[in-house]
């Protein structure tokens, strides 16, 4: 079978972008590679880790272009040169057009740190959700991978796992213990999108067994 191609987008320091590289490199996500790492901010430590996997990196931001639909336009076509068949947004903090959600319906997944519907949506991404989680008081967190759609952390769950929030915790304390989790989530959703077993049904997502 021919390997799918993955692009993974980024804005910031790229340890989920690491995650999935190591799993492929570990052999634990078989029968994809990461064509192209695509990031909205020029030198940020993700394209760092691209570049020291071998995988190609590039910038492209909103500046460059006239309008967000010429930027949406030439994103689009990036993805499509590259023959992209999934996009994982990996820390990748800004809202995609309907255009490229549309264009890779289902195929597309983010990773969110909060257990969503708390804590996301516009405004809440990186640390920000942290400090919104400490402030409210909550006791559990945690992190989402989703399908993307095209509104803010809307689209259909694929897989959540809890963190507790503990007595004196901080940002920095809580995203490191959301992060761990993270990298585990992340690959494991990747993984499951690759072998075909994530079957959408209205809001809810069906893993299906691996076949033999
Ligand atoms: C991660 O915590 C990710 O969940 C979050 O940004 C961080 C990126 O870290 N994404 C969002 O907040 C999206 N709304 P990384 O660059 O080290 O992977």
């Amino acid at each position: 079978m021919q390997q799918k191609r993955i692009a993974v987008m980024v804005s910031g320091g790229g340890s989920n972008l690491q995650a999935i590289i190591d799993a492929i490199d570990s052999g634990y996500i078989k029968g994809c590679r990461i064509a192209i790492v695509i990031s909205n901010k020029a030198g940020v430590f993700a394209l760092e880790r691209a570049r020291g996997a071998g995988i190609p990196g590039c910038v492209i931001t909103p500046a460059e272009f006239k309008d967000k639909h010429e930027y949406n336009r030439h994103l689009l076509k990036v993805l499509k040169e590259n023959d992209i068949d999934y996009i994982v947004l990996a820390g990748y903090l800004s809202i995609l057009a309907p255009e490229i959600v549309d264009a890779y319906r289902y195929k597309i997944i983010n990773i969110h740190p909060s257990l969503i519907p708390s804590f996301c949506g516009m405004g809440f991404y990186g640390s920000r959700v942290h400090k919104a989680v400490l402030d409210y008081g909550v006791k559990l967190t945690g992190a989402t991978v989703h399908f993307v759609d095209e509104q803010a952390d809307t689209g259909p769950i694929i897989l959540q796992q809890a963190v507790e929030v503990q007595e004196g915790d901080t940002v920095d304390t809580l995203s490191k213990r959301v992060l761990e989790v993270e990298h585990k989530l992340l690959p494991l959703a990747v993984k499951l999108l690759v072998e075909g077993r994530l079957k959408v049904d209205g809001r809810w997502v069906s893993i299906t067994k691996k076949e033999e």
